[in-house]
């Protein structure tokens, strides 16, 4: 039969067939991307998040064992977030730096463990702080942003000291990736890297972290250190800094709603880029899958290949394990 139309250009024709739409497919998607974010806290037990149905803060043995899962599936980088009890919380966060606190010792035992895991530290005040800031807050309600980078760098070195391979500043105060490199670097701590919470926007998509952590601020919002989601080209400015002040990796978060700020700086940084998946995200995935209204594989893994399809390296992701194992072929 006689084609109807001229046509020069079919699209199609690089669809049809799975060999062929596996052999043009431009973004790839596997369990050497992720970096998986995973709650601790001093319990023996392991305590659900309500709004995160399948995440929890983890006891020793739950972290154990939920480490050992992503490894078998190749996640081999994990972050760690602690839920730190009140009685430790006070308004410069002291417990941040204590050399024996809760993320150190777990960091120890988890490269005990496994040497070979890459584990990412958080630096923010807001776990530690009774004022659930990320910074220290004055008597008139401001974060202050000198004082709080000087507990951020003892923070940093508490982490390096216990073995963290890279620490991630998301505190969002001017000049703390630079203070924090320097004060690594006097201690000795050359190849401890620095993934800087670059562009982190103000997001109401945080709140489901903020109830696994019980670190909600008690009074205002973080509008004045973390970024107006109206904004795209601050975002690059805060690129710029970031990578002059010594970053080794950006990082863009929320991922999904910001995939554009993710294309930017992806095109105007030679630096690996992060992009960090929510718990907000997670929690409308997981919601929505729950009820049946999605395919919950199908929406995980577009929503995550639209990230790295954006231009992130690196996508932190509540997922993470999961993903592994749906791509090794487990349930
Ligand atoms: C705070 C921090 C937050 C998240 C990571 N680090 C919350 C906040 O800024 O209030 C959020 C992560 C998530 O929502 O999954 N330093």
């Amino acid at each position: 039969m006689k084609s109807r139309l001229f046509l020069p250009e079919r699209p199609r024709r690089n669809r049809k067939s799975a060999a062929i739409r596996d052999a043009v497919r431009e973004t790839s998607l596997g369990p050497e991307h992720f970096i998986y974010p995973l709650f601790i806290h001093e319990d023996a037990g392991d305590v659900p998040i309500g709004a995160m149905p399948g995440c929890a803060r983890l006891g020793p043995e739950g972290l154990l064992a939920e480490v050992g899962r992503a490894w078998e599936v190749g996640v081999r980088m994990i972050a760690l977030f602690p839920a730190v009890a009140d009685g430790l919380k006070d308004p410069t966060g002291r417990e941040s730096f204590n050399d024996d606190g809760l993320i150190p010792r777990t960091v120890r035992t988890l490269k005990d463990r496994w040497p070979e895991l890459m584990i990412v530290t958080d630096v923010a005040l807001d776990p530690y702080s009774s004022e659930g800031h990320d910074g220290i807050v004055a008597p008139d309600g401001r974060i202050l942003n000198d004082e709080t980078i000087e507990v951020l760098c003892k923070q940093a070195l508490s982490q390096a000291r216990a073995g963290a391979d890279v620490v991630a500043p998301s505190d969002m105060m001017d000049g703390r990736v630079g203070a924090i490199r320097t004060a690594l670097d006097e201690e000795g701590h050359t190849e401890v890297s620095i993934l800087a919470y670059t562009a982190k926007y103000a997001s109401a998509f945080y709140g489901p972290f903020r109830e696994a952590l019980d670190s909600a601020p008690r009074g205002g919002d973080k509008k004045t250190y973390q970024m107006d989601p109206a904004n795209v080209r601050e975002a690059v400015r805060e690129a710029a800094l970031d990578e002059a002040e010594g970053a080794d990796m950006l990082m863009v978060k929320p991922a999904g709603p910001y995939l554009d700020v993710i294309r930017v700086l992806r095109e105007q940084s030679a630096l690996p880029l992060a992009a960090y998946q929510v718990s907000g995200e997670y929690a409308m995935l997981k919601a929505a899958s729950e009820r049946g209204w999605l395919d919950e594989r199908k929406v995980v893994m577009e929503s995550l290949l639209s990230i790295r399809r954006a231009g992130a390296d690196v996508i932190l992701s509540y997922y993470a394990r999961q993903v592994g194992a749906w791509l090794a072929g487990e349930s």
